[in-house]
């Protein structure tokens, strides 16, 4: 049986301060900062909450959404644009959110879905750009030809208007707005893609610039553009290209969190290791797995500048293993990773 030391990053989580933090803190007399980093790695800046000033507004459902006041403003001139110019009737499922409320939608998440999956989609309470009034959650109403409204509102149904949302997200800068995670950028922001979560930032410009190249907040802050990813799903008798696509998201996710260092590639190993002497292997490392099948991932990644933690300083790792399965009906879970 194929036995992988498991191989360092909790150190790695404890990183994740760094200039960007130290900005938002000196800004805050002046009110809030409005290009603060909040995301796996960086918590909301102490004293947001002290400075941040918001709107509360009811949307279409009946909910009430509270939104920083100037982020507000800027919705509305997108939300007219939108109106006037395309028949798109965007509206507010949610915006500002406090660390309980983040806390209850994550207990959900991992109920519902287990634990990767709700890494990939909901942040850690306290790591939300949600808590900055900054983030807006859209959903939108079609008008029909006799004039009736459709609500398009769940995520399921969402996602399958592609159109749509490439004409709002095409508007966003220009109100100063971003797109914050982006299809293909999980291992940067840490999250699968979200079509209706933008970000405001108060600066036209600025926004343009990173809607132009393609950027996430994090490649503009830092001023480096990660390097493409190569991703390899190769050939599957037993998973679809969807299923392998989910699982390398989750991965992706999880490598966001490790600061410094730089994503190369992933690659499906091949249906020769999804045995049952390694499906057993993985349910005995987690008891309550349940798990049916077993895939296994090979990541080539390079290690941060300065030596840290496990890493050699600045070297390229190749072949580094991740393990996920997955049960009849629950999603993948990454159950072990490192070097065997
Ligand atoms: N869905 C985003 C990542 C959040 O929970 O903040
Ligand atoms: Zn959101």
């Amino acid at each position: 049986m194929k036995r992988l030391t498991v191989f360092l990053l909790i150190a790695v989580l404890l990183l994740g301060t760094g200039a960007v933090s130290a900005r938002a803190e000196t800004d805050k007399a002046a009110g809030i900062d409005y290009l603060a980093l909040v995301n796996k790695l960086n918590s909301l800046p102490e004293g947001w909450e002290g400075a941040l000033q918001t709107v509360t507004v009811t949307n279409s459902v009946g909910d009430e959404v509270e939104v920083e006041t100037k982020a507000y403003d800027a919705y509305l001139a997108l939300k007219e644009d939108l109106e006037e110019n395309e028949g798109i009737y965007l509206e507010l499922d949610s915006a500002r959110r406090s660390v309980a409320a983040q806390q209850d939608i994550m207990d959900r998440f991992i109920e519902k879905y287990g634990a990767d999956y709700a890494a990939k989609t909901v942040a850690t309470p306290g790591f939300s750009e949600h808590h900055t009034g900054l983030a807006l959650d859209l959903y939108f109403k079609l008008k029909g030809d006799d004039g009736t409204f459709t609500d398009v509102y769940y995520n399921e149904d969402m996602v399958q208007y592609p159109e749509v949302w490439e004409k709002i997200h095409a508007r966003l800068a220009d109100y100063g707005f971003i797109l914050r995670y982006l299809n293909g950028k999980e291992h940067i922001t840490g999250y699968g893609y979200e079509p209706w979560h933008i970000r405001y930032l108060d600066d036209v410009n600025m926004a343009m610039e990173i809607t132009e190249e393609g950027l996430t907040l994090e490649e503009y802050l830092i001023g480096t553009k990660a390097p493409d990813v190569t991703i390899d799903l190769g050939k599957s008798e037993i998973f679809t290209e969807e299923d392998l696509s989910e699982a390398i998201v989750q991965i992706k996710c999880a490598f966001a969190s490790w600061e410094g260092c730089e994503l190369h590639s992933i690659r499906y190993s091949g249906d020769e290791n999804c045995t049952e002497e390694n499906l057993r292997w993985l349910n005995e490392l987690n008891g309550d797995g349940n798990y049916t099948q077993v895939a296994e991932f090979l990541m080539n990644l390079h290690s941060p500048k300065e030596q840290f933690g496990a890493w050699e300083a600045d070297t390229e790792y190749t072949d580094y293993e991740w393990w996920l399965a997955r049960g009849e009906d629950s999603g993948w879970e990454i159950v072990t990773q490192g070097y065997g």
